[in-house]
């Protein structure tokens, strides 16, 4: 008993050591916060999972309310050993809807995991989470497993209360308030992002703020497949399909598109002649008339004659097909096996959800709710945002409903940067990604359009690796080279790497391709980079050669006294540390912690997460201890699906629309798993 006791006080201070973050006098009271929402275990973890690759983890429910009984859920994803690009910088993730999920970002998209047919998860090689901290939050409240007694209606509500989510997560991460932040985010998300962003800035600016020095070092904007200019992007779903040849002039449905085309053209170029009037018109928001281009567009596109599941064009990739109604509500497939693992008792608990509830990819409470009738869209905010930070719009080449026609149509209206659209002498740069040209780019004033070829809706589902080099576009860590000059525009080649590989140019910065003058001044804030980097590599050699000392001390006396101690022996936990599957052991970890003291020793290279694990909760390790649920609800973006509540719904209740939309069938693969 003495000898541990003088273990554990060692080890203690070791721990206390390695952990303190610099100049956080109150990291401990924090620590013993962010404990709770720590996230030990999930199935597939120990056995799927490399331990190089799997992040420290926190989720959880904070609550933003309590008169409302309102509380956000997040998951906190941060790479253990990170890269020297990888340097302070949080980006929070949302998605769409209104009212879906953020855990489709997290095991679909940007996040490191995907749910497999077993409901285990798998790691996803292109994670954003290399390269920064992620986020992925779940709002408005009632969307996954937020929760709320109360639902909004509105765009600056919902800002609102970000910020309060941003105050507490702040609270329980300090350190995060000294990273770069970035917000990011796909669909719906293209108006909660401004909006967002908007707050962040008021804030920032605000006096009593700025007194007490209280400020979110927001850097940019990301928004994938944005929603932002609803009639002008409905209006370009024409186009889009007559240029996919999903429709054309022969086709039966021709003259009811082409009205339909013309009476959403009037509702456009009247949104256009009102645009700087600064009032909320209606037809703005949303039109019905609009709307309905889409809803022709899959309707047509019925083939009776096709298999079942062939039936409609997927809405978010034209070249998949889906049943009929639903054209893309069934897509990913991997949907079927996010909603039972988010079910599973054994995920729900090791989520750390305190008010738990039941998982739906989107809720169509929050969407039924969420009408946004009195802000603008947010095409609106982007003029003001771009004098501040950069703004990236991307846009997956396949997707119809929020397609890059839509969007480049909206940038060339929109004046920004004291100019109208883009000047009409800048080429499409190439864009390069490990040597392949993976879309194109244009560039000016802070605004950055990007076509990612060959992409969905969701981006970084298609392509996980090329998505995560978006970070990399927007913190400039990329190389320009002179590309082809088209029609004598010259047009630029950006390159970008798979991550890690440009820090080996950088580090010899003879060898990188000459740089342009604009990427003499980026190279130079890389290589500081680079430098503060080396010197942390320094200094955690240092602490390593300490800790290892220590190690060896303790060790030392453990050795002569184990046979008085306790009979788990530290002999034992080092054969588990020499065996070959290294991704076992670190979960095993996690669950020995509560029994076994020793492991402390193993944690030399996970800074602060330690006192939390010793802390946290005991889980069993069970095989399959979730019972699958069946899969349910609706599809991304009701809001701009064919059965949308539109303008006229929201006035009139139509509640029971939604409600009654037909649950998409789990997908016949599935069926052997349940
Ligand atoms: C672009 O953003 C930066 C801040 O990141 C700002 O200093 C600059 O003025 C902006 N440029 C324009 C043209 O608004
Ligand atoms: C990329 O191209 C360069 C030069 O063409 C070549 O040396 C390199 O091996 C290529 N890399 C990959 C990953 O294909
Ligand atoms: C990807 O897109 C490009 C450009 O649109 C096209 O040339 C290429 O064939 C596509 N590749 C695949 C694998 O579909």
């Amino acid at each position: 008993m003495l000898i541990f006791g003088k273990i554990y006080i060692i080890l203690s201070l070791i721990n206390y050591v390695i952990s303190l973050p610099p100049k956080s006098p109150a990291f401990i009271r924090d620590e013993f916060d962010r404990k709770h929402f720590l996230v030990q275990d999930l199935p597939g973890m120990t056995t799927n999972i490399k331990s190089e690759d799997l992040p420290l983890m926190f989720a959880g429910q904070i609550e933003l309310y309590s008169e409302t009984n309102m509380g956000y859920f997040y998951w906190k994803f941060q790479d253990r050993k990170k890269l020297p690009e990888n340097n302070k910088r949080t980006t929070f993730w949302l998605n769409g809807g209104p009212g879906c999920s953020s855990m489709d970002g997290a095991l679909l998209e940007s996040g490191p995991f995907r749910v497999n047919k077993d409901r285990e998860i798998v790691y996803n090689k292109g994670s954003w989470h290399k390269l920064t901290d992620m986020v992925f939050v779940d709002q408005p409240a009632g969307t996954g497993f937020s929760y709320t007694d109360e639902y909004r209606h509105d765009l600056d509500q919902i800002a609102q209360d970000f910020l309060v989510f941003l105050k507490k997560y702040f609270e329980i991460f300090p350190e995060d308030l000294q990273n770069d932040i970035y917000l990011s985010g796909e669909s719906y998300a293209g108006q909660y992002i401004p909006y967002i962003a908007q707050a962040i800035l008021n804030f920032n600016k605000d006096q009593q703020n700025q007194q007490n020095n209280q400020k979110y070092n927001l850097k940019g904007l990301l928004i994938g497949n944005g929603w932002i200019s609803p009639n002008e992007q409905s209006l370009s779903d024409a186009q889009f399909a007559i240029n996919a040849k999903l429709v054309s002039p022969s086709d039966k449905v021709w003259p009811k598109l082409a009205a339909e085309i013309e009476e959403c053209q009037k509702i456009v170029n009247q949104v256009d002649s009102t645009f700087n009037d600064g009032e909320i018109h209606d037809y703005e928001i949303s039109s019905d008339v609009c709307e309905r281009i889409l809803t022709t567009i899959l309707s047509s596109s019925r083939d009776p004659s096709k298999p079942n599941n062939e039936q409609c064009i997927n809405m978010y990739d034209y070249t998949l097909r889906d049943t009929y109604p639903q054209c893309g509500s069934n897509w990913p497939n991997e949907l079927a096996y996010v909603s039972p693992f988010l079910n599973s008792e054994q995920v729900v608990k090791n989520l750390n959800l305190n008010f738990v509830k039941k998982w739906v990819e989107c809720s169509g409470r929050v969407g039924r709710n969420f009408n946004a009738r009195k802000s603008l869209p947010a095409i609106h905010l982007l003029p003001e945002l771009t004098k501040e930070m950069p703004v990236v719009l991307f846009h997956g080449n396949l997707d119809i409903i929020c397609n890059y026609i839509g969007a480049e149509a909206m940038i060339k209206k929109l004046t920004w940067g004291g100019k109208r659209g883009f000047s009409e002498d800048i080429a499409a740069d190439d864009w390069i990604y490990n040597n392949e040209t993976v879309g194109y780019i244009k560039s000016e004033r802070n605004l950055t359009f990007i076509n990612v070829f060959n992409a969905s809706h969701m981006v970084p589902y298609d392509k996980p690796e090329v998505s995560r080099a978006l970070i990399d576009l927007i913190t400039k860590n990329y190389d320009e080279k002179e590309g082809v000059n088209v029609n004598e525009i010259p047009n630029k080649k950006i390159i970008t790497y798979p991550i890690g590989e440009r820090k080996a140019n950088l580090e010899n910065p003879e060898d990188a391709s000459k740089p342009s003058n604009e990427n003499e001044t980026e190279n130079q804030d890389d290589n500081k980079q680079a430098g503060s980097s080396s010197n942390s590599r320094i200094s955690r050699l240092i602490q390593f050669l300490v800790i290892a000392i220590l190690i060896w001390g303790v060790y030392v006396i453990y050795v002569s006294y184990r046979y008085k101690s306790r009979p788990v022996s530290i002999i034992k936990a080092r054969t588990t540390t020499t065996g070959k599957k290294k991704n076992v052991q670190w979960a095993d970890q996690l669950r020995r912690f509560q029994e076994d003291d020793e492991e402390f020793q193993q944690q030399q290279n996970v800074k602060q997460s330690f006192l939390s694990k010793t802390i946290g909760k005991l889980t069993g390790n069970t095989p399959n201890p979730y019972s699958p649920v069946p899969y349910e609800e609706f599809e991304l973006n009701e809001q701009e699906s064919q059965s949308t509540p539109s303008a006229d719904d929201f006035k009139i209740d139509s509640d029971d629309e939604i409600e009654s939309k037909p649950l998409p069938p789990t997908p016949k693969d599935d069926e052997n798993n349940v």
